[in-house]
């Protein structure tokens, strides 16, 4: 059989976005097989409905991105091993900390000659260090694996508004190219980039500097105004240093134009601007910390996932474990005022940027 099958591992928003954009091109491209598999996470409704079977009847995922038709070639289906079985392209879509989980179980469960490539914003601290996602996807599998990150909220692009994304890709332009195909439509316009590693770190670590973003709206509470534009603004540029310098010092590889393209200070300003990790963050500085990101995560979510607060752990133990935590003040303070170890307002008075940075 010399046409691909696409399966998307993961149904959240994003997840059923990117099911959309690529359900889309399988019908159109003669390369790919029509039908489109996504594993999801099995839910019951509140009437008793199971989600896949809402998803397979009403072609719509009606938890994480309701009203948007996914398109009638996605099939949904609970079983993980089942869902990538017949696959040789795997779109990795679940928050991170549900990604060593998921590699664990299709180890050996997947076919030969299978490329994969990750949409996940995050990372994994293990003994010997950080390793990226797509970097334990891999190394469990023993797949090539691209990564796709960008400025890109989920409900914008599910409604076709225009956004640009970029491809991450190891060696071989073609099977980025590929990529490039599969999820580009008039709306969604996609560049590859060879720069695995920054194009992932990016998307991670652009999380954190949304939480700080929130935490400097959320300050100002007491004169009921929030934060002004140029607070934003000296967050987003003192947390785009933080992530090049971390970046290049992790990854000596990462190139300095990768933090010009969708994945770097484009993505850096929209989820400071639109994204949940600000939102959420927003409300736990309003609480002046008393509320717990657990507990702000549930009430304002509705089942979908921060990535942000356990990025700024897992930054936190990496910078922590290096020795660097005096060079990274934004990204450390971040961390120390989510466990509520420092106030709100040390974002301010800590957090501020470090001139020796590169
Ligand atoms: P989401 O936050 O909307 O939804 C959470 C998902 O996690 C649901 O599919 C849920 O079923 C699943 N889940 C819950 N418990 C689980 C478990 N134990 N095991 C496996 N899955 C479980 O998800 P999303 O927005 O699609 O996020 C996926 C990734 O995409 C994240 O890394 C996120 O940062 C990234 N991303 C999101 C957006 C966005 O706008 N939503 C945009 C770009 C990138
Ligand atoms: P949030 O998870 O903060 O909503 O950010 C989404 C995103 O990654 C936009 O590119």
């Amino acid at each position: 059989d010399s046409k691909s099958r696409v399966t998307i591992v993961g149904s959240g928003s994003w997840g059923s976005v990117a099911a959309k954009l690529v359900a889309s091109n399988a019908l159109k491209l003669p390369s790919f097989h029509d039908e489109v598999r996504m594993w999801v996470f099995e839910e019951v409704l509140p009437n008793g409905e199971k989600l896949t079977d809402v998803i397979n009847k009403t072609n719509e995922n009606a938890n994480y991105l309701p009203g948007i038709k996914l398109g009638r070639n996605v099939v949904a289906d609970p079983d993980l091993e089942n869902a990538v079985k017949e696959a040789n392209m795997l779109v990795f879509v679940t928050p991170h900390q549900f990604m060593d989980g998921i590699c664990k179980k299709l180890k050996g469960k997947i076919k030969g000659e299978v490329e994969a490539i990750s949409l996940v914003k995050g990372m994994e601290v293990k003994k010997e260090g950080p390793c990226m996602i797509s970097n334990l996807i891999s190394k469990e599998l023993g797949i090539n694996c691209s990564v796709l990150m960008g400025a890109n909220i989920a409900n914008e692009i599910a409604v076709e508004k225009f956004s640009e994304a970029t491809v991450g890709y190891r060696e071989s332009r073609e099977i980025a190219d590929t990529w490039v195909q599969l999820f580009s439509t008039p709306y969604f316009m996609v560049t590859p980039v060879r720069d695995v590693e920054g194009v992932e770190l990016c998307g991670t670590l652009k999380n954190v500097v949304a939480i700080a973003a929130g935490f400097v709206d959320g300050l100002e509470m007491g004169n009921n105004t929030k934060a002004s534009s140029s607070n934003e603004a000296a967050i987003m540029r003192i947390g785009l240093r933080e992530m090049k310098a971390l970046s290049k010092l992790l990854f000596p590889s990462v190139k300095d134009s990768t933090f010009f393209e969708s994945c770097g200070v484009a993505d850096v300003i929209t989820t400071c601007l639109g994204g949940r990790n600000r939102r959420v963050a927003e409300a736990f500085a309003q609480s002046g910390g008393k509320r717990s990101f657990d507990e702000l995560e549930e009430e304002m979510l509705e089942g979908q996932k921060l990535q942000g607060v356990s990025t700024a752990r897992e930054v936190y133990e990496a910078l922590n474990h290096r020795g660097w935590m005096e060079m990274f003040p934004l990204f450390s303070t971040v961390h120390q005022i989510c466990i509520g170890r420092l106030k709100p307002d040390a974002i301010w008075s800590r957090g501020r940027g470090n001139s020796e940075l590169v």
